[in-house]
């Protein structure tokens, strides 16, 4: 069978794990997938800079625009982050072409998700971002498809990587916060601006995708009570542990009778809590619904290949999916069909 032509613009921590995993796995894939997933272009802002591949047959884009509009490619893999340009002109470029889009960008989609998901469906073409929550773990596949038919009433968890980490070693090792955000930085947990993930933005941009598939509201991330964990200090980590608790960064969306609450803020929780024993780098993504019961979903949340394997299988999906097939809406309904946000009073 043909192969899957993909463009990949961003080859940092993620971009250049997925690239060397396409690599090495080639053959693999090819038989999982019924037909090779070959890498045809790139684009990052360094073109010297080793990415632990050999990419010297690829094509090479300066501009990720350019590279989105490429006729050459069946998927346009955006992993260079960001809310605003290039990112988003780069995946709207390759939507409106009728471009399957795969991306772990989070930001982009809090901002700009439902208008990116409504030129999806008008194209006929898939917006697939399995990694821009809880990295590894498949929250977006069970809310989207998974949990069809439930209604579900709360959706809460650990979503920063960084800050779980950050959190997990003050208390095990004693290190000051500033030497464990260092410490993220250096395994690739945290974002470009690392702001973001401490301040507790990060968590709320989300949230605000999975308030969307819980609930189906338009995305609200403006909407969220936001405190981060920057002012916590070991002793406040320590006082909580003497009361019998641990600190947590949590995002909590639940739907009340009179609209939908979103907060990100540390949280005591019960040291004996099934919430509390998730430690370092590990999300957990609690999903209540009335067929179903409740969910808990444990695993890597961050890191180049824990979120290389989330976006690897996005691609998959798309390789393995047949021409003219009846695609799934990135919010799992109709754009058109997602309610004005409510706020619960
Ligand atoms: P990095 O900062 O490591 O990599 C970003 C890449 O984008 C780099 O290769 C950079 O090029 C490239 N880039 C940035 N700006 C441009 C531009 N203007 N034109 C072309 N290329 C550009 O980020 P990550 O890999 O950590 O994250 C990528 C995305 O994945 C982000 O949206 C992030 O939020 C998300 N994500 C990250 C996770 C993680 O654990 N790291 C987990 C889940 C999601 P160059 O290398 O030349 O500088
Ligand atoms: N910076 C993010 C985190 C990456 O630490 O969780 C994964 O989205």
């Amino acid at each position: 069978a043909d192969a899957l032509k993909i463009g990949i613009a961003g080859l940092g921590t993620v971009g250049a794990s997925l690239a060397r995993i396409l690599v090495e796995r080639r053959e693999m894939l090819t038989t999982t997938c019924g037909r090779p997933i070959e890498i045809v272009a790139v684009s990052a802002r360094d073109r010297n800079r080793d990415r632990g591949v050999d990419l010297s047959h690829v094509a090479w884009f300066d501009d990720p625009v350019a590279l989105a509009d490429n006729p050459q490619i069946d998927v346009f893999v955006e992993l260079m982050g960001g809310a605003g340009d290039p990112a988003y002109s780069a995946v709207k470029t390759a939507l409106a072409r009728g471009v399957h889009v795969v991306t772990a960008n989070k930001a982009l989609l809090a901002a700009h998700g439902v208008e990116l998901a409504t030129i999806a469906e008008e194209r006929g073409c898939l917006l697939n971002y399995e990694a821009a929550v809880a990295g590894g773990i498949p929250v977006i596949k069970a809310l989207r498809e998974s949990l069809t038919g439930n209604t579900v009433s709360r959706v809460y968890g650990i979503m920063n990587g960084t800050c779980n980490y950050i959190l997990t070693k003050m208390e095990r090792e004693g290190l000051s916060f500033a030497e464990c955000l260092k410490e993220a930085q250096r395994l690739g947990y945290a974002e470009a601006d690392p702001a973001f993930d401490i301040e507790g933005n990060d968590t709320a941009h989300k949230l605000s995708i999975l308030t969307t598939l819980a609930f189906g509201n338009r995305i609200a991330a403006d909407d969220i009570y936001l405190e981060g964990i920057s002012n916590i200090s070991i002793e406040d980590i320590r006082a909580a542990a003497d009361l019998g608790y641990r600190i947590k960064l949590l995002g909590v969306a639940q739907k009340t009778e009179t609209g939908i609450e979103q907060r990100v803020h540390p949280t005591m929780v019960p040291i004996e809590s099934e919430i509390a024993q998730v430690d370092g780098v590990t999300n957990a993504v609690a999903i209540e619904s009335d067929i179903l019961g409740e969910l808990l979903m444990v695993g890597p949340g961050a890191g180049g290949n824990a979120t290389a394997s989330a976006v690897l299988g996005d691609i998959a999906d798309i390789a393995k999916s047949r021409p003219g097939a009846q695609r799934v809406p990135a919010f799992g309904r109709p754009a058109a069909s997602l309610e004005p946000y409510k706020r619960a009073q």
